[in-house]
């Protein structure tokens, strides 16, 4: 497979970057995954508009235009034959050699690294974990408080992910002062009653391009919204819950810690959901 890295395409064994890196040495980097269905990018406009937010908080600047972002998505979907998968895109600061600073190097000297890779995910859209749903677990969230910007500093969620495998669930929602955050790599939902509520975009979570897109289809298809915080305590006794994110779109969750969700299958409000969002996106 073909990767991409500063203007350069090449095999991914090859793909590499300097020890200097500021994302190696620092995580000082941000990155976004845009899924693939069909051979075609879902939601591209939201992914790069969401990438120059995170990179103007952290004043990098960006390498390269939309157009050329497309540019090089587009070839690097076609160069790899991708039907269904992702597409992911990091940007560090860069790091010149011999040096470890703090500071941020001047960007007129260290020029910022861009690269790309895919991964074919075939089964995205027909995703039989979605026919069962999934089990998390609640952890604590000891993230730091721009969780706005999507930084590479991924290794609490890694750390909880492996929480939840280790407790034979498949991923965990975070918790702070009793009220759930968000999953390790995707936004967390509840369902009472006819009423979706999920937390409302800040700096304590990464407002999700799939949350934006979903919220929208649920309002178009008259179902309620409520954008507001919700407690572990409510989600345990909720009808319904699920997640969405670039990777699993609308995931229906069946169970949260020893406590089994409405039926203990995928409720009818995540799985109309999924449904809507998957013909929407093809
Ligand atoms: N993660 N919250 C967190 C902490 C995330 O890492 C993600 C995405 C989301 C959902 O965002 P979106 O709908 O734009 O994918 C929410 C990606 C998929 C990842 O790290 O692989």
């Amino acid at each position: 497979h073909t990767a991409y890295v500063n203007g350069t395409y090449l095999p991914e064994a090859e793909a590499k970057v300097s020890i200097f890196d500021r994302g190696f040495l620092m995580a000082d980097g941000v990155y976004e995954v845009t899924s693939v269905l069909d051979g075609k990018l879902v939601d591209f406009d939201g992914h790069i508009a969401r990438l120059e937010r995170s990179l103007a908080a952290l004043d990098i600047v960006k390498p390269v235009t939309k157009d050329e972002l497309l540019q090089i998505h587009r070839e690097l979907v076609a160069r790899n034959g991708i039907d269904e998968g992702l597409v992911y895109l990091q940007i560090t600061r860069g790091g010149a050699p011999g040096d470890r600073d703090f500071a941020f190097p001047d960007p007129g000297t260290t020029p910022p690294t861009l690269v790309l890779f895919t991964q074919s995910k075939p089964g995205l859209a027909d995703n039989p974990a979605a026919q069962t749903g999934i089990r998390i677990i609640s952890i604590d969230d000891i993230r730091w408080g721009r969780r706005d910007i999507k930084t590479v500093q991924l290794l609490y969620p890694s750390m909880g992910k492996m929480m939840a495998k280790s407790a034979g669930a498949d991923d965990a929602w975070m918790v702070e002062d009793g009220y759930v955050t968000e999953g390790t790599s995707n936004n967390a939902y509840i369902v009472q009653g006819n009423q979706i509520i999920t937390r409302p975009p800040s700096s304590e979570i990464l407002s999700g391009i799939t949350r934006t897109a979903v919220l929208r289809f649920a309002e178009e298809a008259q179902m309620e919204v409520a954008e507001r915080k919700f407690t572990l305590e409510e989600a345990k006794a909720a009808d319904e819950a699920f997640v969405t994110s670039a990777t699993t779109f609308v995931m229906p969750v069946v169970q949260i810690d020893d406590v089994a969700l409405g039926a203990g299958t995928p409720g009818p409000v995540a799985q109309r959901l999924r449904k809507i969002y998957i013909e929407e996106s093809l």
